[in-house]
């Protein structure tokens, strides 16, 4: 596994590896890794010939500043959790070396970014689409691998790539839970203990929630998943929405086509998480 801190070093790498042919695989990654994030890194392992995974702290999708200063960084952990799988190269450049002039584009993915994160986070899309589209400039992946943990990411990266008609083919990759349930999220490690004891209750009431969609009506559903989460009394739902999978737009019943996805946001105290289940109803 070589590290590199800079586009030049790792590009000079890059083209003897496309020069010879094969296939390059691209896990972007904020660091603080775990499990979920190695998932996909044997995911592109087993589909790619060179994996590729970054780490950066990407200072413009963050639409709070106590959260940018805030989050984990822990390059020489995340090293060793790389080294137990398949991992080629590892990029983790400066923000002078990713933002060496400021990143001005806007973006637009229309309905996609003004629902849930879009809504509570505005910008933090753009931010997203300005790194990763400059990770796949650079990098020029065959490959690109993201987490169902970060539904609306995902759909907003499809998007992007559509629009921008990038040669990457995007893949998916399943949700890594730890063994109570709770979505595996860098952000878990800031949790308070008390906080961490209670938040396996986020996921648990998804999946009651997705036993209910047969019985049930939709506003029901999303009522039982909002009071229930509440009344815990530590955890405050910011947003679940029951949404269609590909459009987010959200759903008025469960006899619309298409599957529908739910998704939340959930403070537990200081700290945010988000997750996601798929009510594969149809
Ligand atoms: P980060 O939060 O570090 O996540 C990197 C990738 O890991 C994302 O595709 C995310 O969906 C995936 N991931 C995180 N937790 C997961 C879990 N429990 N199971 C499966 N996959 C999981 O998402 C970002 O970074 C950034 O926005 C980034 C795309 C790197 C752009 O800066």
């Amino acid at each position: 596994m070589k590290v590199f801190t800079t586009v030049t070093s790792l590009q000079e790498a890059l083209k003897d590896v496309q020069d010879k042919g094969f296939t390059v695989g691209f896990v972007p990654t904020m660091g603080a890794l775990h499990y979920g994030h190695l998932s996909l890194v044997a995911k592109a392992g087993s589909m790619t010939d060179i994996v590729v995974v970054s780490i950066f702290v990407n200072p413009t999708q963050f639409t709070d500043k106590n959260d940018l200063t805030n989050y984990p960084r822990t390059l020489e952990s995340d090293l060793k959790l790389l080294s137990s799988v398949r991992c080629d190269y590892v990029f983790s450049p400066s923000v002078e070396e990713m933002y060496p002039v400021e990143d001005t584009r806007k973006f637009d993915f229309g309905y996609l970014e003004t629902v849930m994160e879009g809504e509570f986070r505005p910008g933090h899309f753009n931010g997203v689409a300005q790194v990763v589209s400059k990770l796949f400039a650079i990098i020029l992946p065959q490959k690109a691998f993201f987490g169902l943990k970060d539904f609306q990411q995902l759909a907003v990266i499809r998007k992007m790539v559509r629009q921008m008609g990038l040669p990457v083919e995007i893949v998916p990759c399943d949700i890594v839970r730890e063994g109570d349930g709770l979505a595996m999220s860098s952000r878990n490690k800031l949790l308070l203990p008390e906080y961490r004891n209670c938040a396996s209750i986020i996921y648990q009431t998804l999946k009651e929630a997705k036993e209910l969609t047969t019985t049930k009506s939709l506003q029901f559903i999303k009522d039982f998943v909002v009071n229930r989460i509440n009344a815990n009394g530590l955890l405050k739902v910011e947003y679940f929405e029951i949404v269609d999978e590909n459009s987010l737009m959200p759903s008025k019943n469960f006899n619309e086509p298409g599957a529908k996805v739910g998704c939340i946001a959930v403070f537990a105290g200081k700290v945010r998480l988000i997750d996601n289940i798929i009510f594969d109803i149809n």
